[in-house]
């Protein structure tokens, strides 16, 4: 296997190149491509990385063959197809947290700017004029800032507010009555937001769902005087109403550093004397470039490492402390899934996970996504990202259920393929370190999830291991070691052989002869 390759679009600080290449990865830095250059050189790469500069559409990601990680250097994703992204395997990840303090420090600088003239006053001066009358400001201190997304950024802009004296009021359907309450912010609809501020500043996503989330509605009911103020996504407000209030005069002050259309060359904003407008500074600072290059870079690097996923859009994360504890059930889970898959004729209707013992106490998804990409793997090409998806497709209904006790195991997986007729099952353990396997069917069993297993389902009679034995000694395959299980004496029976090298259909057939013998398979894990 070659060097990990990474394409670079939009400029990305050293400090994550220089820890992705200090870890073996062939960096190539493009700066900021088109679509259609993407388009050309996509299928080259295994990891992406792009700023909000680089359009990620789907007809690039059909492309990606390779690809395995799209990282966002930054917050937003709205500027990559994730649907696609997911629908294809491929890894979305952002780095969430590096540029909080300078888009929440660049709002506040934008409403203190509004509040007080000083672009416009700094341009009028500098054109020659003394205009103290023209630029009368207003006061923060005891005035009402309305805060629509409560996350990271809405949070700093609310303290510093309240630093400044302000009242603050919040609008997020996610964030619950007590959190805002410890946060001293008077929680409330958004109708009930826009009737009450003085100020309102937009900190959400931009998904369906906050496209145009304030618009004439919200508008209408607005304070005569209101300023608006948006450092997080052109698209949150509607612009051609915006600019309809504005200049009927009930918006007093509009700051906005996103835009619908970005450059926003052409639009009418730039030319309203109450419009503060930057280019899409938020994260412009020194600071949280750096942050979010080596965040981002860092994240690479141990999800193809390590597989320690962190800040994922479209597949659950887990943080290092979470992959120590679970990381030997993840690989437990995987192999159980290809395991069970390779027992079945078939398709199965339905699949089962139960997940018991200790491990019900963490958040299991993770699990399930090893689980599906083990199980699917010998069906279709599939990936951690989009086993949800494939299952779904193919028409596999998938329940989970949770047990608090695993009998005399601290924890056990057990995965069930079903049909209408029958159903075939497996669980498993972790033991000191070590994988097992514990139970096929109803069968006890102890066998190791790795290399090839033979399994056998027979008539509980004498002479079958003496027969098989013989068979594969001929072929010079060693057993490393065998399991029997019995419900009774004389009725089912199960035998389990670790084999140290394959064996040829030819040898299972023969095997196969041993009257008793109903069902056998060989495993690969
Ligand atoms: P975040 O995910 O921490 O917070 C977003 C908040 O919005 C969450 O609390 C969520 O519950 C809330 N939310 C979601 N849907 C909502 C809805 N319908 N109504 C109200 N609230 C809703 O994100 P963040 O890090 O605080 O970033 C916020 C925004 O700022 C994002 O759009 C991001 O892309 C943007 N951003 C812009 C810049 C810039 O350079 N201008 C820099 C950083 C972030
Ligand atoms: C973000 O979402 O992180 C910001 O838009 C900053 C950027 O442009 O990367």
């Amino acid at each position: 296997m070659g060097n990990t390759k990474v394409l670079v679009t939009d400029n990305l600080e050293q400090e994550g190149t220089s820890i992705l290449k200090k870890a073996n990865f062939e960096v190539d830095e493009k700066g900021k491509l088109s679509v259609e250059e993407l388009e050309k050189i996509i299928g080259r790469y295994d990891v992406l990385i792009v700023r909000s500069g680089t359009r990620v559409p789907s007809s690039v990601i059909e492309k990606a063959d390779n690809l395995k990680i799209i990282g966002r250097a930054g917050v937003g994703v709205d500027n990559v197809d994730v649907k696609t992204a997911t629908a294809k395997g491929i890894l979305v990840m952002n780095a969430p947290e590096g540029n909080t303090l300078s888009a929440s420090e660049h709002t506040i600088g934008l409403i203190l700017s509004l509040a007080r003239n000083i672009p416009q006053a700094d341009a009028s001066l500098k054109t020659g004029k003394w205009e103290r009358n023209r630029f009368m400001g207003t006061e923060l201190f005891g005035k009402i800032i309305g805060i629509i997304g409560l996350g990271r950024i809405g949070k700093r802009v609310a303290s510093i507010a309240h630093s400044l004296g302000m009242k603050v009021l919040g609008y997020d359907p996610y964030m619950t009555e007590e959190d805002a309450l410890s946060l001293n912010i008077s929680l409330m609809t958004l109708e009930g937001l826009c009737m009450q501020s003085d100020i309102i500043s937009v900190h959400t996503p931009l998904v369906p769902e906050t496209k145009h989330l304030l618009s004439e509605k919200q508008f209408f009911i607005m304070k005569d005087g209101v300023m608006i103020v948006n450092v997080a996504r052109g698209g949150l407000i509607d612009e051609d109403i915006l600019i309809k209030y504005i200049k009927n005069g009930k918006v007093r002050g509009v700051a906005l550093d996103v835009f619908e259309k970005e450059p926003p060359l052409e639009s009418e904003l730039l030319k309203l004397d109450n419009a503060v407008v930057t280019p899409h500074l938020g994260a412009s600072t020194r600071e949280a470039q750096v942050n979010v290059a080596r965040d981002i870079c860092q994240q690479i690097i141990e999800a193809i490492q390590k597989k320690i996923i962190r800040n994922a859009i479209n597949m659950s994360t887990m943080d290092e402390k979470l992959y120590e504890k679970m990381k030997g059930y993840l690989t437990l889970s995987e192999k159980l899934g290809i395991f069970l898959s390779q027992l079945l004729d078939d398709i199965p209707e339905s699949l089962i996970i139960e997940y018991a013992g200790e491990i019900v106490n963490y958040d299991v998804s993770p699990l399930r996504a090893y689980v599906l990409k083990g199980f699917l793997e010998r069906f279709c090409p599939v990936t951690y990202v989009n086993a949800p998806l494939i299952l779904r497709e193919k028409g596999i209904k998938l329940n989970e259920i949770k047990n608090k006790s695993a009998g005399e195991f601290f924890t056990t997986i057990r995965l069930e393929a079903k049909y209408s007729n029958e159903s075939i099952s497996v669980t498993g353990t972790v033991v000191s370190e070590k994988l097992k396997i514990v139970k096929i069917n109803d069968f006890d069993v102890e066998a190791i999830p790795q290399g090839y297993l033979l399994i056998c389902l027979n008539d509980d009679k004498p002479g079958l291991m003496g027969y098989i034995g013989t068979i594969i000694g001929k072929k010079n395959v060693n057993i490393a070691s065998m399991t029997l299980g019995r419900k009774e004496k004389g009725g089912q029976a199960i035998t389990v052989l670790n084999l140290d090298s394959e064996i040829d259909k030819q040898t299972i057939k023969e095997i196969e002869k041993f009257s008793g013998i109903w069902r056998i398979k060989l495993v690969r894990c």
